[in-house]
């Protein structure tokens, strides 16, 4: 039997190159696993309870992102958290029986807390208290065996676990399988400043940008603040072009690096060339986009679909949670 795979994204919108890499380990899981796919709207609210407004348009961005990159709704079940009540129904019995000292010892809660109360925003609430058994539920809901995430999500998985086995010792029951998470070898790309890439850094590429828009971006980018003049030698280690190349222009990596480093080349020609490079990789993405923005309703009944199918996948899981627990 193939194993199965939860994950999801909060819903963030347009989604920027950084997103891609995640994106298309997520496309090649659908071959090999059955897969669930969930924009995780509760989860949006744990920090943005005061911006609900904006979480509609932002799920239904970041829905055709997916589909662009190949997110295949005849291989995958792709919902809105939201729209399956049975994630709520578990979070609340998962809940009864998780010792409050488990919730509080997650690593990222009180940094989380700080993190945001130093950019004025009290998220001290029960709700984000109760958020890796939001996380759990999530992923327990479809008895899950496996979970795409990254390293920043493993202390969450690791809850679930703890939670999983203490609901079938409890009940004396097998429900649940802990789950395991599934690590990929990621490219982070920095954004074009050489921070870490975010849209709130405005310093991010969306997916889904013109030849143009790629043109203007590059431009931008930050490469090796020695060189000033093109025959100075310069060093592609520090230039975030150069990381881009690496990733976009495999194939003439080398030359480019000596090309740098005899000064050779300068960096107005280096970036067109990158420009042109990340456009073609790109332009199939794009187009998909625009395609599927034209079909009305189209979106709607595909996500009506998938919500129809987790339903039932989450409400099969707990008939088994209340039979083990006589209920
Ligand atoms: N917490 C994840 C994030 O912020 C999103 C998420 C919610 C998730 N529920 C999940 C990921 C279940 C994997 C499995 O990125
Ligand atoms: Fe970067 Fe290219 Fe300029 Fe070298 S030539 S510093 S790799 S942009």
């Amino acid at each position: 039997m193939r194993g199965r795979i939860l994950s999801g994204m909060r819903p963030t919108g347009t989604l920027h190159i950084g997103h891609l890499s995640v994106l298309e380990n997520w496309v090649k899981l659908q071959e090999e696993y059955e897969t669930f796919y969930m924009v995780a709207d509760w989860h949006a609210l744990t920090t943005s309870f005061d911006e609900t407004g904006f979480i509609k348009e932002k799920t239904r961005d970041m829905l055709l992102d997916w589909l662009s990159v190949g997110i295949d709704p005849e291989k995958s079940t792709i919902f809105i958290q939201s729209h399956v009540p049975q994630h709520a129904e578990l979070h609340l019995l998962l809940s009864m029986i998780t010792p409050l000292s488990w919730v509080e010892r997650v690593p990222t809660y009180k940094d989380q807390i700080q993190q945001l109360g130093e950019q004025g925003k009290d998220i001290n609430t029960y709700g984000f208290l109760g958020y890796p058994i939001l996380m759990a539920a999530d992923i327990l809901a479809y008895r899950a065996d496996t979970v795409p995430v990254g390293e920043d999500q493993l202390p969450h998985l690791e809850f679930t676990r703890e939670i999983a086995r203490r609901f079938n010792y409890l009940y004396d029951h097998q429900v649940f399988p802990e789950p395991q998470a599934k690590l990929a070898k990621l490219a982070v790309l920095p954004g074009i400043d050489g921070r870490k890439m975010s849209k709130s850094y405005h310093n991010d590429i969306a997916i889904t940008c013109t030849a143009d828009e790629l043109g203007e971006r590059v431009k931008l980018m930050v490469t090796d603040p020695q060189r000033i003049r093109k025959t100075d030698k310069g060093n592609p280690d520090v230039c975030t072009v150069y990381t881009y190349q690496s990733l976009y222009d495999k194939e003439t990596l080398c030359e480019t690096e000596e090309a740098c480093r005899r000064g050779e080349i300068g960096c107005v020609q280096c970036k067109k060339k990158l420009a042109e490079k990340m456009d073609l990789s790109l332009k199939p993405i794009r187009e998909k986009r625009y395609e599927l923005e034209k079909k009305k309703g189209f979106l709607e009944e595909l996500i009506a679909e998938g919500d129809k199918k987790a339903r039932s996948a989450a409400g099969a899981t707990l008939d088994a949670v209340y039979d083990a627990m006589r209920m």
